[in-house]
């Protein structure tokens, strides 16, 4: 599945090993049966598929989290709910019913289990609207009966906000997938909340243009559940934040009301911009049904670089000669360190595209118009920087194979990191100065509580360190062999402490959900708090969305 468009009239360049002053820039033969393919587009969109070759199911939210309490004022699902619903929706495939038929619960398992294996609810009821209207009338029944709601949509969120704790309903939007409306002028794109991100792109490409977001999970996840996160991903550096590419949303509230604010157009100061509450509010004060997107034009240019750094010091440095260097046409900048490529390694059973190995590495996306003009920039720049000793070592990728299989080495960490084991994931922004001190920090604590090693008896495997670092986003992922309370005894408040103390953010891309709702303090003053709590319960008065998460 191509993932990534590159002119194929772009020439190749191996940095081969560095030559400080006088660096050698070769062409390498390509070989392309030699290049593992990627692992960053998942086969599916199903959440069952794509855990097949994960870890096994784990405990019930409920009893990871004791003290969590089912709230008495929802009710209980009952034959009677499941008639109307089933009335309502009519197909047998858009009701998933665990409450009338014992037998549904496999096919259920996939909607109350998150991507990680982490959290897993007791929900017995799945919901498929195919419309804005099915949202409405369900969500208006829920409300007159005190049903909770868990809106869903690819389930690759990672902080388990996008499965039920105990019966909440899931309300699956997969079923809403059309791409409604593209104006090839403008690059405004009108599409429904469950179409998946990957879908979305190819159809974008189709017609020159490009998602301004792009993440490992985007065979999988769907544009209402990228809204609802205000995902990140690995190009905000060039496109910016959904904040700012998202023009329009049409939501539903719990009341049933549909909140029609589907603007195209790229400026519109009349009012408050309400729409800026439903991204990123993570489906605790309305469903996202529909958005209107401004997407940019496709780089006909896409070159990507890979390097070995021997320092964290280094990684900074060439981040800021690569801004110099490659300003508008830099399009992405990640950091991955040395011990996330072990893993990768570990797992995908690949030879790393460099011939040594280094402590810390940097992967450089350029998109630009002009393949010739982009690659002679990037080669001054891969030249500049050798030559001032700040990278190591380097490889450039030729064509679209090379730029998947690079890529993978950045994308796949996560993947990786779910195959062996449980996996602690902070998900933080810090001044990039001291971004990296933190897994050097979190590495030291939980060595000196004896929780890491190589050997069964520790349940910590690894702290690895990667992220966006041209976002300022670091991610920290503490793998381990299994889930263990007490490694998040050791980890949690540490991390957060550790990150407040820097006026850093707890959550920089991945969201609250269940995972970080406790620690929102962290980041937010009381004041701000109390602010998000009234308009929770200015919109969700009877708090049937999303509940026991976010605030
Ligand atoms: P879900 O996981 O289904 O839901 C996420 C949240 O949004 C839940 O709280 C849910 O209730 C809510 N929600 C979903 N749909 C709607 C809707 N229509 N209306 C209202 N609420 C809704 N995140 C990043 O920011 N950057 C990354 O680079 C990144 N990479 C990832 C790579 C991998 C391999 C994986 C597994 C995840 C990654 N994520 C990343 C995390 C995740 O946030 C994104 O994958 C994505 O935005 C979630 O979309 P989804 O459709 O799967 O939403
Ligand atoms: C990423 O940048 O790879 C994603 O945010 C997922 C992760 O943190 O593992
Ligand atoms: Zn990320």
């Amino acid at each position: 599945m191509a993932c990534r468009h590159r002119s194929s009239t772009t020439t190749l360049a191996r940095l081969a090993k560095p030559a400080r002053l006088t660096p050698r820039l070769t062409t390498q033969p390509q070989v392309q049966s030699q290049v593992a393919p990627a692992v960053r587009c998942f086969s599916s969109s199903r959440p069952s598929q794509l855990k097949e070759t994960r870890c096994q199911q784990g405990k019930f939210t409920s009893e990871t989290y004791p003290g969590l309490k089912r709230d008495p004022r929802y009710g209980q699902v009952t034959k009677e709910h499941v008639d109307y619903f089933k009335g309502l929706l009519g197909t047998e495939s858009a009701v998933i019913d665990g409450v009338t038929n014992e037998n549904a619960t496999d096919d259920i398992e996939p909607f109350n289990s998150d991507w990680m294996r982490k959290y897993r609810g007791h929900c017995r009821l799945v919901l498929k609207p195919s419309s804005t209207e099915e949202v409405s009338k369900i969500l208006k029944y829920c409300n007159d009966n005190t049903l909770a709601v868990v809106p869903q949509g690819g389930n690759t969120g990672l902080v388990g906000g996008s499965v039920p704790v105990f019966d909440e309903i899931v309300l699956n939007m997969g079923r809403m997938n059309n791409i409604i409306e593209f104006d090839e002028v403008s690059g405004i794109l009108t599409v429904e909340a469950g179409a998946i991100l990957e879908v979305v792109d190819q159809f974008l490409a189709s017609k020159g243009y490009i998602f301004p977001l792009d993440l490992g999970a985007k065979g999988s996840c769907h544009i209402g559940g990228n809204l609802s996160t205000n995902a990140g991903g690995l190009r905000l550096l060039r496109y910016g934040s959904l904040h700012g590419t998202t023009l329009g949303i049409e939501a539903v509230l719990p009341d049933g009301t549909v909140v029609d604010d589907l603007c195209k157009l790229r400026k519109n100061n009349t009012g408050y911009d309400v729409k800026q509450l439903f991204i990123g509010s993570e489906g605790t004060i309305g469903v996202i049904t529909k958005a209107v997107i401004q997407c940019p034009q496709r780089p006909k240019a896409q070159n990507v670089a890979l390097f070995g750094l021997e320092s964290y010091e280094a990684a900074q440095q060439a981040f800021r000669e690569a801004k110099g260097h490659l300003s508008e046409i830099l399009s992405a900048f990640e950091l991955m360190d040395g011990a996330s490529q072990a893993l990768v390694r570990q797992v995908t059973k690949k030879n790393s595209p460099l011939e040594g190995e280094y402590p810390f590495y940097c992967l450089i996306e350029t998109s630009g118009s002009n393949s010739d003009h982009d690659g002679e920039k990037l080669q001054a720049f891969l030249e500049d920087v050798m030559e001032k000793g700040i990278v190591a070592d380097g490889t450039l990728a030729q064509d679209e194979t090379q730029v998947r299989a690079l890529w993978s080495w950045r994308e796949g960490i996560t993947e990786a990191l779910g195959h062996l084991g449980g996996v602690y994931k902070y998900d933080v922004s810090i001044p990039l100065a001291e971004m990296y001190q933190l897994v050097e920090d979190t590495k030291a604590r939980v060595e000196e509580a004896g929780l890491l090693g190589d050997t069964d008896e520790h349940p910590v495997r690894a702290v690895v360190g990667y992220g966006h670092m041209g976002d300022s986003n670091l991610h920290l992922n503490v793998s381990t062999r299994r889930y263990d309370e007490r490694v998040e005894k050791v980890l949690e408040p540490f991390v957060y402490e550790w990150i407040a103390k820097r006026q850093g953010s707890i959550s920089a891309e991945h969201g609250l959900g269940l995972a970080k709702k406790k620690y929102i303090g962290f980041s937010r003053t009381p004041t701000m708090v109390g602010l998000m709590k009234q308009l929770k319960d200015l919109y969700d008065p009877n708090a049937i969305l999303n509940p026991y998460k976010y605030i």
